[in-house]
């Protein structure tokens, strides 16, 4: 039996698309039983409906508190019974609720090598502080800004030249397929934590 993954997005979706792109293979091990997003009209919910993948919208401006708006999204995803849900570039912090109904259970894809540049400006950051390499983290979600345990990095050189959209591009031709890598060994070869330290197999 494939495991049963939860997607969440905020904008293009591209790292979705290679997820997408995997899971049309029945040995990857997965399948996408919904995406979700935290707004409409966006590229991400529109690449689900074309792979005939179930959507949802959770929008935080719907809800009078945070906690009501983690209360719904919670149970938005719990109605698709993820087996993992991956958080592929959805720009919100996950609620305490969320994260104790999927208690080590939540991956994320960062644009740089954590700790390194947490936050919504990874790429912008490095630049900014003039590191020559950069790249992207995949790790487990705790309440922290992108601070749980890192399953998998890779490196990603600075150009000279890069902007942020240039260096960013480079970042994400990287993280997509360290997502479906990282995705895909976690749900074959199962995981464990010991204080921090990731271990796949
Ligand atoms: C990725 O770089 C992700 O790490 C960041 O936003 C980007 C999302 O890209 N938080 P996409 O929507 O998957 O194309």
């Amino acid at each position: 039996m494939s495991a049963r993954l939860v997607v969440l997005v905020s904008g293009a979706g591209t790292n979705l698309q290679a997820l997408l792109d995997a899971c049309a293979d029945p040995a990857y091990g997965a399948r996408i039983t919904a995406v979700g997003a935290d707004r409409d009209g966006i590229e991400g919910l529109a690449r689900a409906g074309r792979a005939g993948v179930p959507t949802f919208v959770t929008r935080l401006k719907d809800h009078d508190t945070r906690d009501g708006w983690d209360a719904a999204l919670t149970e938005a995803v719990a109605g698709h019974a993820p087996d993992l849900v991956v958080s592929a570039g959805f720009m919100k912090l996950l609620g305490k609720r969320f994260l104790d109904r999927f208690a080590g259970r939540v991956i994320n894809t960062h644009p740089a090598l954590l700790p390194s540049f947490p936050g919504t400006q990874a790429a912008r950051d490095a630049l900014d502080h003039g590191v020559k390499v950069t790249g992207c983290t995949a790790h487990f979600v705790d309440a922290g800004v992108d601070t749980g345990p890192i399953i998998a990095q890779r490196a990603v050189p600075v150009l000279d030249d890069d902007d942020e959209d240039s260096l960013h591009e480079r970042i994400k031709a990287a993280e997509r397929p360290l997502l479906v890598e990282t995705v895909g060994r976690l749900v074959r070869e199962g995981w464990t934590i010991e204080s921090r330290k990731v271990r796949i197999g």
